[in-house]
């Protein structure tokens, strides 16, 4: 069906009626750089009405310039992108209207309390003030707020923050939403209770590119995920595509190192791919693919059977890195420093992503 180029009305309102019919959110080509770092080399991203598209890569992957380049506060130097068919360069107020934006910079003011900055930002849509205030009392609820509403947001925990930050990105019913690492830096509760609200969100209609470091994000709440590296899309499919590119879920255990390799021999033939021995910590692992726990528990019977104690057995989701190694043959090693710059194992931060 070819999509209309009406404007679906004045974004911000209930009851809107989306009448764009084609891809929600359209990448084409973009370019953009800053001196010489090529931190976008030509992305091509899609996202149909209602779907959650998963923008996956490290640190200075690109991740937030698409993001601003996307939410009007960028050009892109070539290529275009559109939100329901408004060219972002050629018509941001247009695209303004209907995109909501939680950035990696937060739009809190600290000084003032939860309500009030709910309702500043209600004012700077020209909200009026009833509905301003039913607003305001109807996100401190759904983010769980309401405790801490009347007091200045500088005193708010982390998850705080991000949560009031994601309601400020609300309070105008946008029906597209930019989340930009929306739980970076969390510990792992708020990480969880983060992704309940994301989901309850998207659960409602909303349109969501977000982006992430972590795998299990992705795998969690985006439909489908694209693996961005140096500024280019290097993989793009839903979660479990990509796991099978990658060999799936990883089967774990650490035994005395000196039974390692009589524990590798036991397990060998569970899965296509030979068991890989850490003969120092006496860790074995395997590639699993989707048939993780029947090897979990085949794996306990032959091991209890030759008398082998183990520790920590589980299933491991691969990780960014796992991804990492696979598509491009390194790790997602941190490229703060620009495209091209490699920082070795600086970044390496596959312990915090096996947490959650
Ligand atoms: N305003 C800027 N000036 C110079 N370099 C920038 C600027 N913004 C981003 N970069 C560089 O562009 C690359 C991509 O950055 P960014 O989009 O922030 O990555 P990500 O959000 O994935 O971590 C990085 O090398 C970063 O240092
Ligand atoms: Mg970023």
């Amino acid at each position: 069906m070819p999509p209309t180029n009406e404007p679906a009305g004045q974004g911000g309102g209930d009851g809107w009626q989306p009448r764009w019919d084609g891809p929600v959110i359209v990448v084409e080509g973009v370019h953009k750089s800053f001196g010489d770092v090529h931190a976008l080399r030509g992305i091509d991203l899609a996202v149909e009405r209602g779907r959650v598209l998963g923008v996956l890569g490290p640190n200075g992957a690109g991740k937030t310039t698409a993001v601003k380049i996307l939410t009007t506060l960028l050009r892109p130097d070539r290529g275009r992108a559109l939100v329901e068919g408004r060219d972002v360069a050629r018509s941001p107020a247009a695209v303004r209207e209907i995109i909501g934006l939680a950035g990696q910079s937060t739009a809190i003011q600290e000084e003032l309390t939860g309500r009030e900055n709910l309702d500043i930002m209600g004012r700077l849509y020209h909200v009026g003030a009833a509905t301003r205030r039913l607003r305001a009392e109807e996100l401190l609820e759904r983010f769980e707020l309401q405790d801490a509403a009347d007091r200045p947001a500088k005193g708010y925990s982390g998850g705080m923050q991000r949560r009031l930050d994601l309601a400020l990105s609300l309070v105008a019913h946008p029906r597209v939403v930019f989340l930009d690492e929306p739980t970076t830096g969390l510990d792992p509760r708020s990480r969880m209770a983060m992704w309940d609200v994301i989901r309850e969100m998207v659960g409602s209609g909303t349109t969501l590119l977000l982006t992430t470091q972590y795998l299990e994000e992705a795998d969690a709440l985006a439909d489908e995920i694209v693996v961005i590296d140096r500024g280019l899309v290097i993989a793009a499919g839903t979660s479990q595509e990509l796991k099978n590119r990658i060999g799936g879920d990883v089967l774990e255990f650490v035994v005395d190192r000196r039974r390692s390799a009589e524990a590798a021999q036991a397990v060998r033939g569970l899965s296509s791919t030979e068991p890989i021995v850490d003969a120092e910590t006496g860790r074995v692992s395997l590639r699993v693919g989707t048939e993780g726990s029947q090897a979990l528990v085949e794996t306990v019977r032959r091991l209890d059977a030759l008398g082998i104690h183990t520790e920590d057995l589980g299933i491991r989701r691969p990780s960014l890195d796992d991804v990492f190694l696979a598509l491009t043959g390194h790790g997602a090693e941190d490229e703060e420093n620009g495209a091209g710059s490699r920082r070795g194992k600086k970044a390496r931060r596959r312990s915090d992503r096996r947490a959650s």
